[in-house]
């Protein structure tokens, strides 16, 4: 593993099980020309990163950011000369850009959440039928994991969370059963702040979803901070686009979406491709069901006095 300035570059072996979603539509509309520079902030298990790799040939260069150090490592393995895997935040992108003496790039991909590499991973808690420890972290080597959070916050700022980031009805009805739980015994697992929430929520006869989802969500994003660092790349790297180059942002629930959208919209910058977002087709969802809810929007970077607007 080599470090330089501050970001390392590494290689192992990649073993990725996530399927990357909207790969056609979304290389349809950056329409690389090769000798391209791109970015994928969300690396992952390497999916957009291979086919980045692919679009801009042996004179492109393609940049895989990835806060989880362990995804990195593992898929910087499998990327070929023109690819580069770099641990770091998405909302740094400028910063490395700029030790590496890269003016502007052509490409920003960013496909937020998790991937299922980590979902699959016991030991993070991201699965609820996890009884590992409750961790949720993307960079485990940097902030608090889930488990203190949850049993440190007060009943109402745990409530607030739930509801903020969940969108979860049934927040302060969890949020004060964890408070009574804890106070026996520490919430450490998955498993068990799932059976909490369970207990807490009726099960939806519409929908067919865990009713841990929306607060697992909620918790997660709370503790890498998802929101606040997708504010930051919103506002920064359209300053590193080339202009005619494009940000495309895949998101996963409306709180993320309403973001990107509101963003691209009020951006001198941008010009937005996707009057609404792109999704996936019937055959992606029937082959990749976590495809269902992706969302996609592209802007492009254009000189602030060609917006007709
Ligand atoms: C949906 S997965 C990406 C999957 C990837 N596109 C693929 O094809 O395998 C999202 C990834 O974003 C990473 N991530 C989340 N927030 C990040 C941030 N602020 N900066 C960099 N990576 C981030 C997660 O660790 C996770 O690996």
């Amino acid at each position: 593993m080599q470090v330089f300035n501050g970001c390392y570059f590494v290689s192992l072996m990649s073993n990725s099980i996530h399927l990357p979603v909207l790969v056609e539509t979304i290389f349809e509309h950056l329409a690389l020309a090769p000798g391209n520079i791109a970015v994928d902030g969300t690396m992952g298990g390497g999916g957009h990163t291979l086919e980045f790799c692919k679009r801009v040939g042996p004179d492109g260069k393609v940049f895989g950011f990835d806060r989880d150090p362990i995804a990195v490592r593992q898929t910087a393995e499998v990327l070929p000369d023109n690819g580069v895997g770099i641990a770091g935040n998405y909302a740094d992108i400028p910063e490395y850009l700029q030790q590496m003496q890269i003016d502007s790039i052509d490409a920003v991909l960013l496909d937020l959440g998790l991937s299922s590499d980590q979902l699959a991973d016991r030991d993070r808690g991201f699965s609820f039928k996890s009884d590992g420890l409750l961790d949720l972290r993307f960079d485990q080597t940097a902030g608090e994991p889930a488990w203190r959070l949850i049993n440190r916050l007060g009943e109402k700022h745990l409530a607030d969370l739930i509801y903020e980031y969940g969108e979860e009805r049934f927040s302060r009805r969890i949020a004060r059963k964890i408070c009574r739980i804890r106070h026996g015994e520490t919430i450490k697992t998955a498993d068990q702040l799932a059976r909490i929430v369970r207990s807490c929520v009726p099960k939806s006869k519409k929908h067919s979803i865990d009713p841990a989802t929306r607060t697992f969500q909620a918790v997660r994003i709370a503790v890498n901070e998802e929101l606040k660092w997708l504010g930051v790349a919103l506002k920064r790297i359209p300053d590193v686009l080339s202009v005619g180059g494009k940000f495309a942002i895949i998101s996963f629930h409306s709180l993320e979406d309403r973001m990107v959208k509101n963003a691209f919209a009020e951006d001198g910058r941008l010009k937005v491709l996707t009057k609404r977002p792109l999704t996936a087709d019937p055959v992606e969802v029937a082959g990749n069901p976590r495809s269902r809810s992706a969302k996609l929007r592209i802007a492009q970077r254009v000189e602030p006095a060609v917006l007709d607007r």
